[in-house]
């Protein structure tokens, strides 16, 4: 493995802080960043606009058959429709945790994201992705944080983004529904993996996150 090549897994709870982190140590150790929770907002957004139930069923397979998932310069494609800047947003929280419980929605996106390791090494973020889509990954980081600092980090971004009409309980609420439904759900659930390095980002900077999974690559590099 070397330094441009090597598979850096962090997975999480909602609000851990791992797309900052995971952007923080790609840029450092230059390397890509793939963000799979935004494959699973595009894919629900999608399913959810085409009236398709998040239930397993022939209409929910035909139209994953058909639909094609592209990602380019950290922006997400459905059938060529660019609709990064539409999934952000409470609504598509709930519906990418529900239609990412489907293993036919799983499975459809494994391939697309074990392919972005074809342009070289990355950054990986997600809830499987050490367990799952990178078994096989030097460095696997499980990043968490109380339920409370965690919502308080969403509830602040969503008001940066000019939602006004946000209460903190409920955005505890729905973090709290989200970390069951992820961790419950029979296919994939998120979960530790067992050789993983696990962090509590509860009063640590994204910077200090970084700086620690920087030096847990580098002795990785040097493991080898
Ligand atoms: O990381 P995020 O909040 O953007 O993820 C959105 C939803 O997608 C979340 O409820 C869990 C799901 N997800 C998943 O099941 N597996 C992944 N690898 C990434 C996200």
């Amino acid at each position: 493995m070397t330094s441009k090549n090597i598979v850096i897994t962090i997975d999480g709870p909602a609000g851990a802080g791992k797309s900052s982190v995971a952007r923080g140590v790609a840029k450092r150790l230059g390397l890509s960043y793939l963000d799979t929770g935004a494959l699973y907002r595009a894919i629900a957004y999608t399913l959810d606009k085409a009236a398709i139930p998040p239930v397993e069923g022939e209409s929910l397979s035909a139209t994953l058959r058909d639909l094609s998932v592209a990602l380019a310069s950290g922006r997400v494609f459905v059938d060529g429709k660019d609709v990064t800047d539409l999934i952000r947003n409470p609504l598509v929280d709930s519906l990418a945790s529900k239609y990412s419980a489907l293993p036919s929605v799983r499975a459809r996106l494994l391939d697309i994201q074990r392919e972005q390791v074809l342009g070289g090494g990355l950054v990986a973020d997600g809830r499987d992705m050490g367990t799952v889509v990178f078994p096989l990954a030097p460095l696997k980081i499980f990043l968490t944080a109380s339920e409370e600092v965690r919502a308080r980090r969403r509830f602040d971004e969503l008001v940066s983004r000019g939602q006004v009409d946000v209460d903190f309980d409920s955005v505890l609420e729905d973090i709290k529904t989200r970390d069951r439904s992820d961790r419950e759900r029979a296919c994939s659930p998120l979960v530790e993996a067992p050789d993983s390095v696990v962090l509590d980002s509860s009063s640590l900077s994204v910077d200090q996150v970084v700086d620690r999974i920087v030096s847990l690559a580098e002795g990785a590099r040097s493991d080898d």
